[in-house]
């Protein structure tokens, strides 16, 4: 791979509880090329969406670095943050949470742009927002509307305009498609995978959803408490899944939704608490394969075929 336009070395970002220090992100390394989709699968709490706040510094890390085209992005001052900030974006979930109530349409798509004063004259912003609008398919008579008058996918053609507003180079999805009707969110990933092909954009995709993430990658990173347990080219992942927990996860396709399908019908065992995680396998509570050499020592992720990367004691080694 050339420079990757974006990598992670060393990630964590631990919050501290009560009960503990949570690793919601515990060492994660990988890099993204230029016009290429990571997605990250994992169930609910694995710390996909902290991972992807951190990586374009909505949050910041406990340790680590994030590399954008080469530079490391944790070290970056305010103002230099700033002036960055336009490259990096994020969609998140729910359409109509992240989407303030009492802004119409074109005050929603403008915001980002007068925040950071790409464009001033009124003229220039409204020509702006009607080519956004026409970029993510959204009809110009809407564009004076709220989004509680809007169905699920035109709010969130709303956050694609939005997130395409100044023109980025990195977009974080956060489940941009699961609170959608499953007719909805084929639509919605088409829109962004011809964006993506059209803008030279580079995704980080994340989603419970493993049919999701094949048709819009092309590698795949599993997530189990914080860590990423197997990294592969999309294809190599669906035919040679490794990981025991990877495998678990596709036995879970064709149901669409993970996080509506209980995975304990698929694995029995308790999920090992993120606070102050004990050394060894951290899925091996619920792991069929799992023996004592399991539960000490750390893990690593090895090369166990060009670009197949897997994190177990029993496999992939
Ligand atoms: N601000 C915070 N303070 C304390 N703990 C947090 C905070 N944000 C997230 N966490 C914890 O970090 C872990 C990872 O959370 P995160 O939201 O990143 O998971 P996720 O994989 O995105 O889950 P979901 O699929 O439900 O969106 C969870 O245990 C969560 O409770
Ligand atoms: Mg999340």
């Amino acid at each position: 791979m050339d420079t990757p336009l974006i990598e992670t070395r060393n990630l964590k970002k631990y919050f501290k509880t009560g009960r503990g220090m949570l690793h919601a992100v515990d060492d994660v390394n990988f890099k993204i090329a230029k016009g290429e989709t990571l997605g990250v699968v994992g169930e609910s709490g694995c710390g996909k969406s902290t991972l992807g706040r951190v990586m374009i510094r909505l949050l910041d890390a406990t340790e680590g670095q994030v590399l954008y085209n080469g530079q490391d992005i944790m070290k970056y001052g305010k103002s230099h943050m700033n002036s960055l900030r336009k490259d990096l974006q994020i969609i998140f979930q729910d359409p109509y949470a992240s989407l303030n109530p009492r802004m119409s349409v074109s005050e929603i798509i403008a915001e980002p742009i007068k925040v950071c004063k790409v464009l001033t004259g009124k003229k220039e912003i409204e020509e702006r927002v009607f080519e956004l609008m026409k970029t993510v398919g959204l009809a110009e008579r809407l564009v004076n509307a709220y989004p509680h008058e809007l169905d699920g996918g035109r709010r969130q053609r709303i956050g694609v305009a939005r997130a395409l507003a100044l023109n980025p180079k990195f977009i974080v999805c956060d489940e941009p498609v699961s609170a959608l009707d499953v007719s909805i969110q084929a639509q919605i990933l088409n829109l962004m995978m011809d964006l993506q092909e059209e803008l030279g954009l580079t995704y980080m995709f994340i989603t419970h959803d493993l049919s999701v993430v094949k048709h819009i990658s092309s590698e795949i990173a599993v997530m189990y408490l914080g860590q990423c347990v197997e990294k592969a080219p999309v294809d190599e992942l669906f035919d040679n899944p490794v990981h025991p927990y990877t495998q678990a996860l596709l036995k879970a396709i064709p149901v669409p939704n993970l996080k509506s399908r209980n995975m304990q019908n698929i694995l029995s065992g308790e999920v090992t608490s993120p606070i102050d995680p004990k050394p060894g396998c951290r899925f091996a509570a619920r792991c069929p394969h799992a023996s004592s050499e399991c539960t000490h020592g750390e893990l690593q992720l090895n090369e166990i075929s060009p670009n197949h990367f897997v994190s177990c004691a029993k496999f992939g080694k």
